[in-house]
């Protein structure tokens, strides 16, 4: 470095030093500022500024660990420049959420909740037929965005969420289940619009340093499943740096002094990335007019996506929040209309454990309670979002996608004044609303509770203490509720379909509903099914295993009890109907410390004992028809 940029440097970082508490730091900085770039020095001063000096109090003097030191640089160069607003602002607002933590301030402050206004549908009535056919049209205008950064370490599963089998029965896992979901639904929106129809629908998957490699792999080592490769954009977020103290000083890496320990920002990241990226602008540019945003584990969604887009669209919802009916009190957030006395209005996710607290300081003594329909008027939040790309982009170009923030430091006692841990600042997606402006078109769907919420998100213990009647969360749970659904909408489309029965896996109690499978392109609305569902006389016993995996396969009174599976090419079309009875396949328990069998059987504790089926495949083109 010129030596004229040095001592002007040393000039400024003794100007710095005053507000440094370790003088110490700034001098160890200045004896190595030779081995730094001049961005490099710019960002030391940045740190000594923000009250950082601790990070170079142990720094030796040059020749020492230089490459090390920059390597610290280097990192604070990446925690800068991935944060909107920079590390500055990052630590300011760490102060500041950190007083406010230590003072117990409640966010909610002052504001009143209300019950916002919202579409809730019923599976399979004319209204939800409705607003599934304006959604498929609208589906031409969409983009997809996966959420799939998390660390899922509640899971505690090896692999990454996305590549763990949705279900057993065909060991489809999540991603392709995803993938060929968009594809088949762009391909049913342009069969509406008569081939006049943008056929790319884009799909982007927002990953981090802990997902990204293995999602890359496994999206090439199955080419896209289907999707072209360039319709398809990984994005990766960043972690954030964490913090030691209430005076937000960064923590320094356990394993290594010359590194800022950083964890998971949380997946509000998505929507600065999305505008970082240009994408959000590219698709405004190409005439999109939604972004839909959804979740890695699950395996229920898309059954409710052509519908609730059809409300964003019927609606001109800015914000529209999936939602399921939500028992008053029951563990998940509830969407809430929040009204402040100053004038600030917001329709956003409220945890259970503050809204009942705040609905009695309120004016309701009885706090969150059932309403006539027995569930809590507000409506459970899901995480899956449908934004209109216009407000959507005319807000992030004032906030830059930088979202409300919170910290959840866990105190060493009572005095507030210690971590147990470095904490960090985190965000999430669903409070994206939070800055919005009144006038913005905040609503929400509510969904039947058995037909579109079924995440993968607890391991075998912890889902076997979830108390009675919450959900489980688990791979077992997640399962058993694609077959409950499936089986429920065949059941709506007039198949005689056997009542479920009670069983118990890793110690949790689910209904066992007759195992049907199809693969999106047989059906991906209400419609398709009912379609491809004729006749009076069509049953299938508890015992059951139905997969359909062609797309021109009509069930024409067809009795099932056993295993059928159905196969064909897209040009042929296949009755299926009469009496098929074998023993079937059934789903057996196994023990989850068995470690013969595999990671993704042990997590569910059942596994499927394929004893006797009929399986057809038609490979020719043309009519045919499998009469057992
Ligand atoms: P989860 O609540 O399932 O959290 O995230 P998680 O981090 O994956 O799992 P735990 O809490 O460690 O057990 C909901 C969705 O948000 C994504 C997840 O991949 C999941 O789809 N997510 C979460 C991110 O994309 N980034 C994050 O930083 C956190």
């Amino acid at each position: 470095m010129a030596s004229s940029v040095i001592d002007n440097a040393i000039a400024q970082l003794a100007n710095v030093q005053i507000n440094d508490l370790s003088s110490s730091s700034s001098l160890n900085l200045q004896k190595n500022l030779s081995i730094l770039s001049p961005d490099q020095v710019e960002l030391a001063k940045m740190l000594l500024a923000m009250g950082q000096g601790h990070l170079f109090e142990d720094w030796p003097d040059t020749g020492v660990d230089d490459d090390e030191k920059k390597a610290l640089l280097v990192q604070v160069a990446l925690l800068n420049s991935s944060y909107p607003g920079g590390l500055a602002s990052y630590i300011k607002t760490a102060r500041q959420l950190l007083a406010d933590s230590k003072a117990g301030k409640n966010p909610f402050d002052g504001f009143t909740p209300s019950v916002p206004s919202g579409e809730v549908l019923t599976f399979g009535d004319d209204n939800f037929i409705k607003y599934e056919e304006t959604g498929v049209k609208q589906i031409q205008n969409a983009a997809f965005v996966l959420v799939a950064g998390g660390l899922g370490e509640r899971l505690g599963y090896n692999g990454i969420k996305v590549a763990l089998p949705m279900e057993t029965i065909t060991g489809t896992c999540f991603l392709q289940h995803y993938i060929e979901s968009i594809l088949c639904l762009s391909e049913a929106s342009c069969r509406q619009a008569q081939g006049k129809c943008r056929r790319e629908v884009p799909f982007v998957i927002m990953t981090s340093d802990d997902t990204y490699a293995k999602t890359l792999q496994l999206l090439e080592s199955n080419s896209y499943f289907g999707m072209k490769s360039t319709q398809v954009k990984l994005l990766k977020q960043e972690k954030v740096a964490c913090l030691a103290d209430n005076d937000a000083r960064l923590a320094v890496d356990p394993n290594n002094k010359y590194r800022i320990q950083t964890k998971p920002h949380g997946h509000g990241d998505v929507h600065s990335l999305l505008y970082s990226s240009g994408l959000l602008k590219e698709w405004k540019d190409a005439g999109l007019r939604w972004v839909v945003f959804f979740q890695d584990t699950n395996g229920l969604l898309f059954k409710a996506i052509p519908a609730a887009l059809g409300v964003s669209a019927t609606k001109e919802y800015h914000v529209n929040s999936l939602t399921v009916p939500r028992k008053a009190k029951e563990a998940i957030g509830g969407i809430t209309r929040l009204t402040h006395s100053d004038g600030r209005e917001m329709v956003i996710n409220v945890e259970y454990n503050q809204l009942d607290p705040l609905l009695r300081a309120t004016g309701h003594p009885d706090g969150d309670v059932n309403c006539e329909t027995g569930y809590s008027p507000y409506p459970g939040n899901i995480n899956q979002l449908i934004l209109e790309i216009g407000p959507y982009m005319d807000e992030l170009s004032k906030t830059g996608g930088a979202i409300k923030e919170f910290v959840n430091p866990k105190y060493k006692d009572s005095t507030k004044t210690a971590f147990k841990s470095s904490t960090r600042l985190e965000c999430m997606m669903q409070d994206y609303p939070k800055t919005l402006p009144p006038s913005a078109k905040v609503g929400f769907t509510v969904t039947d509770p058995w037909l579109a919420y079924a995440p993968v998100k607890n391991n075998p213990d912890d889902a076997a203490k979830v108390p009675k009647g919450n959900p489980y969360h688990s791979a077992t749970s997640g399962e058993t509720a694609i077959y409950r659904s499936n089986s429920m909408i065949l059941r709506k489309a007039g198949v005689n379909i056997d009542d479920p029965v009670s069983e118990v896996f890793n110690g949790q109690e689910v209904e066992v509903w007759s195992r049907v499978v199809w693969k999106p392109k047989w059906a991906v609305t209400f419609s398709d099914v009912k379609t491809k569902v004729n006749g009076n006389n069509n049953s299938l016993s508890q015992k059951s295993t139905l997969v359909i995996k062609g797309r021109n396969v009509f069930i024409e009174d067809l009795s099932l009890d056993g295993t059928l599976v159905i196969d064909s090419v897209d040009d042929a079309e296949v009755k299926v109907g009469g009496v098929v009875q074998n023993k079937g396949w059934a789903i057996e328990n196994i023990d989850k410390e068995n470690s013969a069998l595999s990671e993704e059987v042990r997590i569910r504790g059942f596994k499927i004992n394929k004893m006797e089926h009929l399986e057809k495949s038609y490979s020719e083109p043309g009519k045919h028809s499998l009469n057992a």
